[in-house]
């Protein structure tokens, strides 16, 4: 299962990136708002520090202005992956983006039938948002289910990119449905490394290792 972190905040994938666990990273305008940064400067530099897909979103809404805004984005870095909504206009240009030969990340996906239209459209990825289903009293893992079973029954390609994640216990569900790749904010990934047990055992080797008054270097 790929890990991509959900930021644009620079120092934090950096931070990511040097552990080696980091497979890519998801931007949306939201979050470049957050970054209060130039998006195709941040962009760019994001797309130097990570080997793997940067996901940057278009914001027009009509297929011509889509096509035009995705040929700017696709000029940052060969590793860019053209994030588009899931309307018509939105797999319109997934279709064409991928003829191309360009990577694309279908996103805003809320229901199985969204997500069986971005696989027809070719999508690299398509990306449900579990938590924002999760808001609304639905169950968004059950969504991740429906997904992989459809796209298991016609041997689709496109990857699930499980987003809107919120915690760790959302990260567990998606790797046991068989999801492709989990995005999530970096607070989450650490989490992930995280367990009380963990800091108690350590913190009792320690100690007893300091009785011993020997070092290793
Ligand atoms: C990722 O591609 C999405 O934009 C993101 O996971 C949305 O998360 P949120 O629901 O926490 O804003």
């Amino acid at each position: 299962m790929k890990f991509f972190a959900d930021t644009a905040d620079v120092a934090d994938i950096a931070d990511l990136a040097a552990t080696g666990l980091l497979d890519g990273v998801t931007t949306n305008p939201s979050l470049i708002a957050k970054s209060g940064r130039n998006f195709l400067e941040v962009v760019k530099e994001i797309c130097g520090i990570v080997d793997g897909p940067v996901s940057a979103e278009v914001v027009a809404t009509d297929h011509a202005t889509m096509m035009k805004e995705a040929a700017v984005l696709r000029a940052l870095a060969p590793n860019i992956c053209v994030k588009l909504p899931l309307t018509i206009d939105g797999l319109k240009t997934c279709k064409a983006l991928t003829a191309e030969g360009v990577k694309t990340n279908v996103t805003l996906c809320f229901s199985a039938n969204q997500a069986l239209l971005a696989a027809k459209a070719g999508a690299t990825y398509i990306s449900p948002f579990v938590g924002r289903l999760d808001d609304i009293g639905h169950d968004g893992m059950e969504l991740i289910q429906d997904i992989r079973t459809i796209y298991d029954n016609y041997d689709f390609k496109t990857e699930i990119l499980v987003a809107s994640v919120r915690s760790p216990v959302h990260v567990l569900a998606a790797a046991r449905i068989g999801a492709d790749v989990a995005t999530m904010p970096p607070s989450v990934i650490r989490q992930l490394a995280g367990h009380a047990l963990t800091e108690k055992g350590l913190a009792a080797f320690l100690a007893d290792w300091a009785k011993t008054g020997q070092s290793i270097l």
